[in-house]
């Protein structure tokens, strides 16, 4: 089926919201914000022959972090084909326009949350991780006292306090979000975002070490839970003392629901062993233009070496052909190569060892890598730490 693909402009904006709904079963009265339009973030229709407006795809205006700098992202949300539509070609119409445009503005990787993995494999995405929360049952979770410390309830004015932690824990590893951009800029309606009820503040030497924001849900005893939406913290005993924080919760929160960071001084004292399995989100990332995912991140310093590679990208074109990958002193370059390459590596697999969650031997053996070389060869460019997230889009 032939459709036309465009940005949205304000007067598609509540049929964009009712194709949503129906995909996704949201309110039947839109929220303000999806009404207007939100700086940074690109939301695409798909238009059949008549006008009528059959799909969408929303890049949502994100960065993420990768070894200390910031990446410019074409992340995807809000991807809906009206029920006639689908399986004719709607979503690849949608995706394939929202990278090129992505590609044009300098977008150099793109992060979703799938709630079908097929499709976005098709596109060449591949699931890369999964977002961790744990289930902790509130009365298991370790108290002592922590010298030094002062824990005290936190202000709206605090949120800035939350926005400078998470950055410091984000920074220095791969693929969590800036936070920054389309609807992170958007004021909240009240004076907590949607969802949050109060944040409590470590400080330490008078200077914010910790910081837990949380929503309180309804009710007491053992089927209430306390959801979390950050655990941030910097130093060990800002970790210990928010942890003592959530244990007196018990009496009247039986769960506390939290986000995992792993290698984060927060997790190093939660009782992890006592979490049946938490729900965990899968998601997938793919590069959107290559040369600028390896040249604009930050690599291990202490990695040195080159591979050369073919790129197997039927999305992307720009993408495809032989490339040769150099990282040395922390910074990556990817060149044309003179000589033919002797490894095919399939985008998918490019993007699990972009995001450090694969070694070349490992993506060989998933299909994903060919050739006569050894594949080994390609672990250079799964250098960097494993690839994160904290964030639900
Ligand atoms: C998921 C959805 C967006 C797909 O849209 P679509 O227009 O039907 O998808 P397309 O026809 O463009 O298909 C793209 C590719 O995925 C494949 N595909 C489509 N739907 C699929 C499915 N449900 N399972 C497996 N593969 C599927 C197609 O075969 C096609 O591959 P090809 O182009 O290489 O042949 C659509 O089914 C939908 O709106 N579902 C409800 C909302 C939803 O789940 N959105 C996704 C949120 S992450």
């Amino acid at each position: 089926m032939s459709v036309t693909v465009r940005p949205l402009v304000d007067e598609d904006l509540p049929a964009a919201w009712e194709l949503g709904r129906l995909a996704f079963g949201g309110p039947v009265t839109p929220p303000d914000r999806a009404l207007r339009p939100v700086p940074g973030m690109l939301r695409l229709g798909a238009f059949d022959e008549r006008g009528r407006l059959v799909g969408t795809a929303t890049d949502t205006g994100h960065g993420q972090w990768w070894g200390g700098r910031v990446l410019a992202t074409a992340d995807v949300a809000g991807v809906a084909v009206l029920p006639e539509y689908r399986g004719a070609g709607v979503a690849r119409a949608l995706l394939t326009d929202l990278l090129a445009r992505g590609r044009e503005r300098g977008a150099a990787v793109s992060a979703l949350y799938p709630t079908v993995s097929a499709v976005y494999r098709r596109l060449g995405w591949e699931v890369v991780g999964a977002l961790q929360r744990a289930d902790l049952d509130t009365a298991s979770m370790p108290t002592a006292p922590v010298p030094g410390v002062r824990v005290r309830p936190g202000e709206p004015v605090d949120l800035a306090v939350v926005d400078a932690l998470y950055e410091t824990l984000a920074r220095p590893r791969s693929g969590l979000l800036t936070r920054r951009g389309g609807r992170y800029d958007l004021p909240h309606d009240g004076p907590w975002p949607d969802g949050v009820d109060g944040v409590t503040v470590v400080e330490q030497d008078g200077a914010p070490t910790g910081a837990l924001v949380y929503g309180r849900g309804t009710g007491y005893g053992p089927d209430a839970r306390l959801t979390v939406s950050d655990l941030l913290a910097v130093t060990a005993e800002a970790g210990h003392a928010l942890v003592g924080v959530l244990a007196g919760w018990r009496t009247v929160t039986g769960t506390v629901r939290v986000p995992l960071l792993a290698g984060d001084a927060a997790s190093g004292g939660l009782p992890l062993e006592r979490s049946p399995a938490g729900p965990a989100t899968a998601w997938m990332h793919r590069p959107v233009d290559v040369v600028r995912a390896v040249a604009d991140r930050g690599w291990p310093g202490h990695v040195r070496g080159r591979v050369a590679f073919t790129l197997v990208d039927p999305v992307v074109p720009e993408n495809a052909g032989p490339w040769e990958l150099e990282l040395a002193d922390g910074a990556g370059e990817l060149r044309r190569p003179g000589r033919d390459p002797g490894l095919r590596l399939d985008v998918r697999g490019f993007a699990q060892l972009y995001c450090g969650v694969t070694t070349g031997r490992a993506a060989a053996l998933a299909g994903l890598v060919h050739g006569p070389e050894d594949p080994a060869a390609l672990d250079l460019l799964a250098a960097g730490p494993p690839a994160q997230l904290l964030d639900y889009f």
